[in-house]
């Protein structure tokens, strides 16, 4: 009990904040990638994929009521998101004040850009977050020209070919930003779970590097296949 009080504080504490949440994350992200790829005709097509979206709505039904279970997923995702941000960014204050002078020589040059390019991503991923929103989930206007409620295959279909294909590709760069975070984060949360060991090394650099690749080629067929015409 006072173990899980007092991790918040300590350095290893928060590490693991981070590397549960990004799992949780990673977890997310490709269910929803494998959902997403339903707008295909050869995974399911137009019709399948909207009662795919209904399906999570009623999932639990008639135990739980309509949507309950849905806000429990949304519940557990955002909370995982706001320790995950909070826990980088107390991290990343605590390494800004241990060192007293800008580095001159760069030792930890690649460790230093890595997590400069982390937190880059990190926040590229949060702008992508509230604009997707915006976009597929509440439908604002002038953000998607056309929404109807409950046709999500309509809704992506449009939203892709919009104002010039530019959502569409705004998605593919936040995608290569997600590819990038993945690699990196899948491979910092064994070392902080203790996986580092210099046997598996090979093995869970190649694993991040497939969960990366898998994640971000499955995201991005799709916007691609509505700007190819391959998805109307
Ligand atoms: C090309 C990539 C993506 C496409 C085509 C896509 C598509 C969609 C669509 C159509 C919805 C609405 C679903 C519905 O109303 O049932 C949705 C919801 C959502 N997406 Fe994505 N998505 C993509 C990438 C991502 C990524 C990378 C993340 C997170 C990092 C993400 C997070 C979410 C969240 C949090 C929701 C709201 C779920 C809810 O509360 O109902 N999406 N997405």
């Amino acid at each position: 009990m006072i173990g899980a009080m007092t991790l918040y504080r300590s350095t290893i504490g928060r590490k693991v904040i981070m590397a549960v949440t990004g799992l949780i994350g990673i977890g997310f992200v490709i269910f929803h990638m494998y959902g997403n790829l339903k707008v295909f005709g050869f995974m399911g097509g137009p019709s399948y994929f909207n009662e795919y979206a209904e399906a999570l709505r009623s999932f639990g039904e008639p135990i739980f009521g309509h949507t309950h279970l849905l806000w429990v997923a949304r519940l557990i995702l955002l909370g995982a998101v706001v320790l995950h941000v909070w826990a980088a960014w107390s991290l990343y204050q605590d390494s800004r004040q241990a060192r007293t002078t800008r580095y001159v020589m760069h030792t930890k040059v690649q460790a230093n850009l890595a997590s400069l390019y982390m937190r880059l991503g990190g926040v590229i991923l949060l702008i992508f977050i509230i604009f997707h929103l915006m976009h597929f989930t509440w439908g604002i206007p002038g953000i998607h020209p056309n929404f109807i409620p409950g046709d999500v295959y309509h809704n992506l279909v449009v939203g892709f070919q919009s104002y010039f294909y530019l959502p569409a590709i705004f998605y593919l760069v936040a995608m290569v930003a997600l590819g990038f975070h993945l690699y990196h984060g899948t491979w910092s949360l064994f070392q902080t779970l203790g996986f580092n060991n210099k046997t598996y090394t090979r093995l869970l650099r190649a694993l991040s590097w497939v969960v990366a690749v898998v994640v971000t080629i499955g995201f991005a067929i799709v916007p691609i296949a509505v700007m190819l015409g391959i998805v109307s």
